[in-house]
């Protein structure tokens, strides 16, 4: 069968697919293809794989062709790709979450809270520009995190790592979940709270949500004002469940103290005023950018087509409704 691959990946994976008994195109650009590259080297395939910088819905498809059988999305989130409207044309949609890139995630997550906190990232500009002149009392100072209180929002798995990252600062960890969850709570020694509380009481605010209809600029001028004075907000999950002039309108009035973005609204444009902005720090979409991620990212995208070619059910269906699919109930 014939399978595209719509950009190198790292690691071993793409091994063992370019070794399986099926004609494998990857590719040729390290860069997000156009989508009219993208649909060139997809039509006619049985099986692609995508990445999240890859917008895929039932035009795409009807596009690619009728022997579509699977489109294996190499990332957690999928908002790329308009499941409703592959699952409408039979199409099986699979994404790749994992131990080993939660906790990728939950690391970034961290290393941004700590780099606000302790100002990593404007030290070390600082010193590099030869700025430093010895020990002084009161440059770069931070703030500590014992004691204070950390807000996750949205507590599926990500949140969860990071609550349990929690402990060894000492912090009160307050969550928002649709739907509380008291088991994980004594477990981690976590208390509910509604979003109003949480933001009100956080001192530092990180978000763990999906992007979708609901979380789509949550986080804008209204929700950034409910904030505690002198907070900060972590976004490790999807831009646009934060307004970054909004956000940055909250930073510029000194009523938040600092952000940390690794997802943008408008990836890869970054709003002006927040890239010009000391107390912000940036990292490029890498949260779950380590090796043993990647490796397993690449295995579970992988195996998700091999599986599903064979007509074995892949575990991560995310429209698990389309199967069996009936291309296989026919054959
Ligand atoms: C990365 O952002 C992912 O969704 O895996």
């Amino acid at each position: 069968m014939k399978i595209f691959v719509s950009r190198k990946i790292p690691g071993t994976a793409l091994d063992k697919l370019t070794s399986s008994n099926n004609e494998v195109q990857i590719s040729e650009f390290d860069r997000p293809l156009t989508a009219e590259e993208f649909l060139e080297r997809a039509k006619g395939v049985d099986a692609i794989l995508s990445l999240l910088t890859d917008k895929i819905d039932g035009e795409v498809v009807d596009a690619i062709g009728p022997q579509l059988k699977i489109v294996s999305n190499y990332a957690v989130g999928y908002d790329n790709v308009k499941v409703d409207e592959l699952t409408d044309r039979g199409v099986v949609v699979t994404n790749t979450p994992s131990d080993e890139i939660n906790e990728a995630v939950a690391e970034h997550t961290w290393a941004l809270i700590l780099s606000l906190a302790r100002r990593i990232v404007e030290a070390d500009e600082a010193t590099r520009r030869g700025a430093y002149r010895g020990w002084e009392p009161s440059i770069f100072l931070g703030v500590s995190l014992i004691g204070k209180t950390l807000g996750i929002v949205g507590l599926g798995r990500i949140g969860s790592m990071v609550a349990r990252r929690s402990k060894g600062y000492e912090m009160r960890v307050l969550y928002n979940k649709r739907s509380r969850d008291e088991k994980v709570e004594k477990e981690l020694g976590i208390e509910y709270a509604d979003l109003d509380k949480l933001l009100a009481e956080s001192d530092f605010v990180t978000i763990h949500l999906p992007l979708t209809d609901q979380t789509r600029q949550m986080f804008s001028k209204e929700a950034l004002l409910r904030m505690k004075e002198g907070s900060y907000l972590i976004n490790t999950a999807r831009g646009p469940i934060v307004n970054e002039q909004d956000l940055a309108d909250a930073l510029r009035s000194g009523h938040l103290a600092g952000a940390a973005l690794d997802v943008f609204e408008n990836e890869p444009n970054i709003n002006a005023e927040l890239v010009g902005m000391e107390n912000v720090v940036l990292t490029p979409h890498i949260a779950s950018a380590t090796w043993e991620a990647r490796e397993k990212y690449g295995q579970l995208a992988v195996n998700a087509i091999l599986q599903t070619l064979s007509g074995e059910q892949p575990p991560n269906i995310v429209n698990k409704e389309v199967w069996p699919p009936a291309w296989l109930a026919s054959g």
